[in-house]
């Protein structure tokens, strides 16, 4: 087991990423020390870069998805042993940071990764999936019941929903969930060509992002004539589209993929709807519930294949392929897939 490690690190507050070396963190009880083989990019690490976010000590590690197989079993740890293949959210704090070769990870919310998943695809899963599930179903956010749990499947057969952003990979784990928990129609705003995507997990009705509000809202109306639509999942929310509020019918949740609803709270409020936000973090220690329930049956929920993840864009040379990898994701290049890098291929 090696003592140092190659990460990529951020040198300071809207500095640049570069390789470096750091030792290889020792598992506390209830963690797990895991081999990354696979990491995701997501929006959020280059806006911690370009707009200095979250992070006053330097130089940092960040990242927020791996998948990899555990090395080391920390104190009281059940349920796993070292080569158990597994996925798990990275957090802030360069230990669980996951843009490394090796990361913590914490026992109660990471997930085997069943035999028909590939370790890249498994790293496109857990922030986003978290993000679309707590937003949901977390008494934190909407509050629905999880179609995970006994009895959730079809809760809500006959309900229909909108999901603006639907080809963002949060928009597609909340597509799923939505499905298994019985909404119908399900109707997702995105790029056309992202139709055929968006249709085999589960979209009726794909509408052009790029709609005006006045006839997005007559679309969908058209579509709901019948069911008032009481649920809205903006699963891009940069901005929220003016046609979200319109939507929704009285007593309605429009659910954000902010931590705050801002502004739209109190509109909301003043029309007699709610606006809600998450925060995507399986990590945070305080309440734990929903996400432990969820990790408790993701393994199962990948292997039947009622969530499947997103697809893949691997990018190569390890580590050093993020940087370039986070520019086209600032520049709006990845559509309806997720970049991936294998930190142990670095250079
Ligand atoms: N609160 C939290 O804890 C949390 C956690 C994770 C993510 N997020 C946020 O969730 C959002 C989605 O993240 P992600 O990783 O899933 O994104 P992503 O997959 O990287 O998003 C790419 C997709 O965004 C879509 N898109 C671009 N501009 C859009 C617009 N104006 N309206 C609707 N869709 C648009 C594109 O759809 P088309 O290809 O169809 O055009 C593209 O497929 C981001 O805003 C992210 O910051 C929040």
């Amino acid at each position: 087991m090696p003592t140092q490690q190659k990460a990529l690190l951020l040198q300071k507050k809207q500095g640049d990423w570069e390789v470096g070396t750091v030792e290889v963190p020792k598992p506390g009880p209830d963690q797990l020390l895991v081999k990354v083989e696979a990491t995701a990019l997501n929006p959020v690490d280059w806006a911690i870069q370009v707009h200095g976010l979250f992070i006053e000590n330097f130089p940092a590690v960040v990242g927020f998805d791996a998948a990899g197989v555990v090395e080391e079993v920390g104190e009281d740890v059940t349920g796993f042993t070292p080569g158990d293949k597994v996925l798990f959210e990275g957090s802030l704090g360069n230990t669980q940071a996951t843009f490394q070769q090796y990361s913590l990870s914490n026992a109660d919310v990471t997930a085997k990764i069943p035999g028909n998943i590939t370790v890249d695809q498994a790293a496109t899963i857990p922030l986003c999936l978290a993000t679309a599930a707590l937003a949901l179903f977390d008494a934190g956010s909407a509050g629905l019941f999880p179609p995970w749990e006994e009895k959730g499947r079809g809760k809500y057969a006959g309900k229909p929903i909108v999901v603006f952003g639907g080809a963002t990979s949060v928009g597609q784990f909340a597509i799923q969930l939505v499905k298994l928990a019985g909404f119908s129609p399900i109707i997702a705003t995105a790029s056309l060509k992202n139709t055929s995507l968006l249709e085999a997990i589960g979209v009726t009705h794909v509408l052009d992002r790029n709609l005006s509000s006045d006839v997005l809202l007559a679309e969908i109306m058209k579509i709901t004539a019948e069911t008032p639509v009481e649920v809205v999942f903006d699963a891009f929310s940069r901005p929220t589209p003016p046609s979200a509020l319109d939507i929704l019918a009285p007593g309605g949740t429009l659910v954000l993929v902010q931590p705050d609803p801002g502004d739209l709270g109190k509109e909301a409020a003043a029309q007699g709807k709610k606006a809600v936000g998450v925060y995507g973090d399986v990590n945070v220690p305080d309440r734990r519930k929903t996400r432990q329930s969820l990790y408790a049956k993701l393994t199962a929920l990948l292997e039947s294949g009622e969530i499947k993840p997103t697809r893949v864009e691997l990018l190569p040379r390890g580590l050093t392929g993020i940087p370039g990898g986070l520019k086209r994701l600032e520049n709006g290049e990845a559509s309806g897939f997720k970049f991936v890098v294998r930190p142990q291929e670095t250079p």
